[in-house]
């Protein structure tokens, strides 16, 4: 399938620039109230993250540390398959530091739930989950999402980070991808 240009591949906006903006400022307050006396260590989950991860710290008043993990699921570009592997893992210890893993959407549950299981293996005194965007109908582990700036339905978005086979993570907003270009991936899943 052709790639007209990024804006005109989506089928629709689904979380504008303002509407991202007003919800990352909040965001930002409301960790700086919660984490007030602590020095966090703030980690982001490359690629999909780093749009959120760089706006949300400049919303956090808090003497913080920044540290990157880079995650592979297995499978297809719309689904996970479960499997989970550390590609780039953090350059710092988190044994007895207060850990916010920032990510750019929950899906499944299984990459973050996987992340906070190890985190608390090296010894983080508390680890908190960070995200942009939660799909819940879609969880396939129990997991518990303390911060989340949008729930979005069911349905496969690219933008302010978010990709589709590496594209459209410079897209300054959150769009539905238009579902021509994977429902031949789609048809091929179906037994
Ligand atoms: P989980 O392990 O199923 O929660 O998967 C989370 C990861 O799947 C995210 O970090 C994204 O890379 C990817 N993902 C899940 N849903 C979407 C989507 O709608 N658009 C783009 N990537 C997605
Ligand atoms: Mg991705």
């Amino acid at each position: 399938m052709d790639r007209q240009g990024m804006h005109q591949d989506l089928e629709k906006v689904l979380i504008s620039q303002e509407e991202i903006n007003q919800a990352v400022v909040r965001m930002g307050r409301q960790i700086t109230r919660d984490y007030a006396g602590k020095r966090p260590v703030f980690v982001c989950i490359l690629k999909g993250a780093v749009m959120f991860f760089t706006d949300l710290l400049r919303q956090i008043d808090l003497p913080l540390t920044t540290d990157f993990m880079a995650i592979s699921s297995y499978g297809s570009s719309t689904k996970t398959s479960g499997v989970v592997r550390i590609l780039k893992d953090l350059d710092h210890d988190v044994l007895g530091k207060d850990v916010l893993v920032v990510e750019d959407i929950v899906d499944s549950g299984l990459t973050l739930s996987y992340i906070k299981k190890v985190l608390g293996e090296r010894g983080a005194r508390s680890v908190r989950l960070v995200t942009l965007l939660d799909k819940p109908q879609r969880r396939r582990v129990e997991l518990k999402v303390d911060y989340a700036c949008f729930e979005i339905p069911n349905e496969f978005v690219v933008g302010y980070g978010l990709d589709y086979q590496e594209e459209y993570r410079n897209l300054p907003y959150v769009g539905v991808l238009h579902p021509r270009f994977y429902e031949d991936e789609e048809a091929a899943e179906t037994p």
